[in-house]
């Protein structure tokens, strides 16, 4: 079987590895980590973290294992997304709540539209980490450490906010728990104006050239609604295990100090988050990222890029799955609309010959990021859609499901990705850009894919 060779590299692997621990992550190359430059001081903030208290619980974390099982199955469809990374500075009320409110509303549109349940994962309350293709960076003859995300240093040019500092590990706990606390609170509190589509910004609708459609699908999803509500009274509010956290397990020192064994659940988890993820950049078999996520009884996902071949695929799913148990592993792949078509067919065949259960899920931005002549780094809508589109497609042919998304968006009116129903331009870039690394959808540019991916999936052309 094509299984030899990889089976090979896994028992290699193992041989010289005298088991896991939190910490066994150390004796493996770690890509993507800071500098920090007082070991002391680094030993005291992890000492620190690994006593307070954890974001999460282990119920909570095996619940949604659960139910990535049951996405697996086609019973629930994942959709993934927030900020590409998080700051301290948009820890407020309303950068919260409003991307909370997009992602609710987007899951209503698929849950409709899908006829399943949606199974809602945000990409914040700990996504505060960044990998980076340089680790300095010049600026008029001065070189700096590169910005690595605000749990490691500050964005300013400055040599002070670009010191790794260890204090921001706890900073970093702080504000998840700070973002989880109002987020469980706004769930159990219910959003009124969710059960109202009529309330929702869909102005934008009518610059679509599927206005008449969208129109029918918003009027659907009230009319179902308010049938729900007539048959059983007003909707409670989401239930608290309704919704997830996910972020990348990027800086393991941090990870490790949350990384906990609880009283009635056999093995560690990693309780900062979820379901925590490994970058397309820290995916390397025998790295550290891969040592740290095997021993974890998380749920797990992998960003999988568009040079990963089956060789290299198939062996990092048995370390990370040797048992093959069911919502463990999560394959997001990020091809680009450009490479999707010729990269993506092999994996999906590769996996599905050998047998092995994994929930694959589409990042149509990733593959898709680009600079304009202005400096910005964007995206193009019609790439992302496209991108999409195709992965329904190739899933389809390939005989496999894709069973989610996973997106970068807020709920802020901002400019960064291109073109949508009010077809953004390169000078509109301009007018509110602000992601400090990659561009997100904003709230129209999100809620027309969540309506794509519901025409797509009927069957409606592209
Ligand atoms: C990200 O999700 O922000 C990211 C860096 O993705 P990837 O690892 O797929 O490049
Ligand atoms: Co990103």
């Amino acid at each position: 079987m094509s299984r030899t060779d990889p089976m090979k590299a896994v028992s290699a692997l193992h041989a010289g590895q005298a088991g896991w621990a939190p910490q066994s992550w150390q004796r493996r190359e770690a890509l993507q980590q800071p500098r920090y430059d007082d070991a002391a001081e680094l030993a005291a903030a992890g000492a620190q973290l690994s006593r307070l208290p954890p974001l999460v619980t282990s119920w909570e974390v095996l619940a949604l294992k659960q139910a990535i099982a049951e996405a697996q199955q086609g019973q629930r469809f994942l959709l993934q997304g927030g900020d590409c990374a998080e700051s301290f500075a948009d820890c407020t009320s309303p950068i919260i709540s409003n991307r909370l409110k997009v992602l609710l509303q987007m899951s209503l549109v698929l849950v409709h539209g899908l006829k399943k349940p949606v199974l809602r994962v945000g990409r914040f309350a700990g996504q505060y980490a960044k990998p980076r293709s340089t680790d300095t960076e010049t600026r008029d003859g001065v070189t700096l450490p590169s910005f690595r995300g605000d749990v490691v240093n500050g964005p300013e040019f400055t040599a002070q906010a670009r010191r790794a500092d260890p204090q921001r590990l706890i900073l970093a706990h702080a504000h998840s728990a700070l973002t989880m606390n109002f987020v469980r609170a706004l769930i159990d509190g219910g959003f009124a104006d969710l059960h109202h589509p009529e309330y929702w910004g869909l102005a934008w609708v009518e610059h679509s050239p599927l206005a008449a459609e969208y129109r029918e699908m918003v009027t659907g999803i009230g009319n179902s609604l308010r049938f729900m509500e007539t048959l059983a009274g007003p909707i409670a509010g989401f239930s608290r295990v309704d919704f997830f956290t996910s972020h990348e397990a990027l800086l393991l020192h941090y990870e490790e100090a949350l990384t906990r064994q609880v009283p009635r659940h056999e093995g560690w988890f990693n309780l900062s988050t979820h379901f925590p993820w490994i970058g397309m950049r820290t995916a390397a078999l025998d790295g550290a990222h891969v040592e740290y996520f095997r021993g974890i009884r998380n749920p797990v996902a992998v960003k999988v890029g568009p040079s990963v071949t089956p060789e290299q695929l198939l062996p990092l799913i048995d370390v990370l799955n040797p048992d093959d148990e069911p919502g463990r592993l999560t394959l997001i792949h990020r091809m680009g609309n450009a490479k999707i078509a010729a990269a993506l067919p092999a994996l999906l065949d590769a996996v599905k010959r050998e047998g092995r259960r994994v929930l694959w899920v589409a990042d149509p931005m990733h593959g898709n990021t680009e600079s304009t002549s202005n400096g910005h780094k964007t995206r193009r809508f019609d790439n992302i859609r496209g991108e999409l589109d195709q992965a329904f497609d190739i899933h389809a042919a390939a005989g496999t499901r894709l069973g989610g998304v996973h997106l970068e968006l807020t709920g802020e009116d901002v400019t960064e990705c291109m073109g949508g129903a009010r077809d953004l331009s390169e000078t509109d870039l301009d007018r509110a850009y602000k992601s400090m690394v990659d561009p997100r959808l904003n709230y129209e540019q999100s809620l027309e894919l969540a309506m794509l991916i519901v025409r797509k999936s009927a069957g409606g052309q592209g």
